[in-house]
């Protein structure tokens, strides 16, 4: 088996390094969940967190579909930059099979990865410059150079444009208050720093954040595992609360905020996120409470004319039937398991991208944003 983790190596145990171990995080994002190391692309194993820290390697970009299907490594920006290694170590397989025709060998591995998870659209976006990068290369030379290249290129610029979005998402809180956000939109759920929690990191570091409140976010708990072990990690004031608290939480006045990353946004400012997102912002709405999602252009879908055109995907209903492998459910009960929903984008207050911020988002103001990009 081309993964040479599951089963019998455990992997290394992340932070704890060794001589031949991937580098983990570094600074104000001590959480690295993807790790180009020693010609081989590393995921730290999300499904174990937060009780073990554990880097799995991946040598073959099937086994990289895999693992963003059973979701070793998942959040939208960090599905992209997998795929964008796995792209890498597809070319390098169809390469060494055959110099003279890896181009076309290598279309079906790309669209295996693509297929790999619907809803985010970082996906697509991550192997469609993939692809343009493999368009680009001339003659019978080794593509892996250059696909590495572009792929370091999608991983880079990814945590620049979180620090971006930090920057001017912490600048429209006005002052300091208490926040909720939910699923994680981390570092975990990116290349690094995080989009929500990368706002929440920069505005806490200003000095105007007090506490989050994080949502659970059932059935995978990537809120109690992922988010609030970033949270306590970076030192930021964190209480996990059920996700049916969080209306009651905006019912107290406590929440001023409410902030979340994105799967997908739609040409009109339609928004695909974690299920019960919609469900905060018909509630922030009802109490007051601002609505902010941060996403980098990268999950902007723009062939995507509005929220009734995302895929939603829907998981194994075991999910929620079983909890940790027990059955919580009695026999015969069935399940229906979308683990996204669509925000409305009447109801969002801000769409913070790495380009700029667009206030009660809609398809014109969307439009006008890469207009004066391309301006620039
Ligand atoms: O199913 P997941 O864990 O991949 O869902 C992740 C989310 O919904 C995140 O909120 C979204 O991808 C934004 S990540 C910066």
């Amino acid at each position: 088996m081309s993964r040479d983790d599951i089963g019998t190596d455990p992997g290394f145990q992340f932070g704890s390094g060794g001589p031949s171990g991937p580098p983990t995080g570094t600074g104000e994002s001590p959480v690295a969940a993807i790790v180009w190391h020693d010609g081989a692309l590393w995921l730290l194993d999300q499904r174990e967190l937060p009780r073990t820290s554990v880097m799995r390697r991946y040598s073959d970009s099937a086994d990289v579909a895999q693992a963003i299907r059973d979701m070793v490594v998942r959040g939208a920006p960090a599905i992209g930059v997998a795929a964008a290694y796995g792209a890498v170590l597809a070319a390098r397989r169809c390469y060494e099979e055959s110099a003279a025709a890896w181009r076309a060998a290598v279309e079906a591995d790309l669209d295996h990865l693509a297929a790999s998870r619907p809803t985010a659209v970082n996906l697509g976006w991550a192997l469609d410059r993939m692809r343009r990068a493999i368009g680009a290369i001339v003659g019978d030379d080794d593509p892996e150079p250059s696909l590495l290249a572009t792929a370091r290129a999608i991983h880079a610029e990814d945590i620049a444009a979180n620090r971006r979005m930090g920057e001017l998402g912490a600048a429209l809180i006005e002052s300091r208050c208490e926040v909720l956000t939910h699923c994680n939109a981390g570092a975990l759920a990116t290349a690094g720093y995080g989009t929500a929690l990368g706002v929440i990191r920069a505005a806490h570091s200003a000095g105007r954040i007090a506490h989050v409140f994080a949502g659970e976010t059932r059935p995978w708990l990537q809120g109690a595992r992922l988010t609030a072990y970033e949270l306590v990690e970076a030192g930021i004031p964190v209480s996990l609360i059920a996700d049916g608290a969080a209306t009651w939480t905006m019912r107290q006045g406590r929440v001023r905020w409410v902030i979340v990353g994105a799967d997908r946004v739609a040409a009109n400012g339609d928004v695909a996120n974690k299920i019960g997102t919609y469900s905060l912002a018909v509630s922030a709405r009802h109490h007051g409470v601002r609505f902010m999602v941060v996403a980098p252009t990268s999950t902007i879908d723009r062939e995507c004319a509005s929220g009734a055109e995302i895929p939603i995907e829907n998981r194994d209903s075991e999910e929620l039937l079983s909890h940790q492998g027990t059955r919580v459910a009695p026999d015969g009960a069935r399940a229906w398991n979308p683990v996204f929903d669509v925000t409305p984008a009447e109801l969002i207050d801000a769409l913070v991208t790495e380009r700029g911020v667009v206030e009660a988002p809609t398809r014109e103001r969307i439009a006008l944003l890469f207009d004066r990009c391309r301006q620039r």
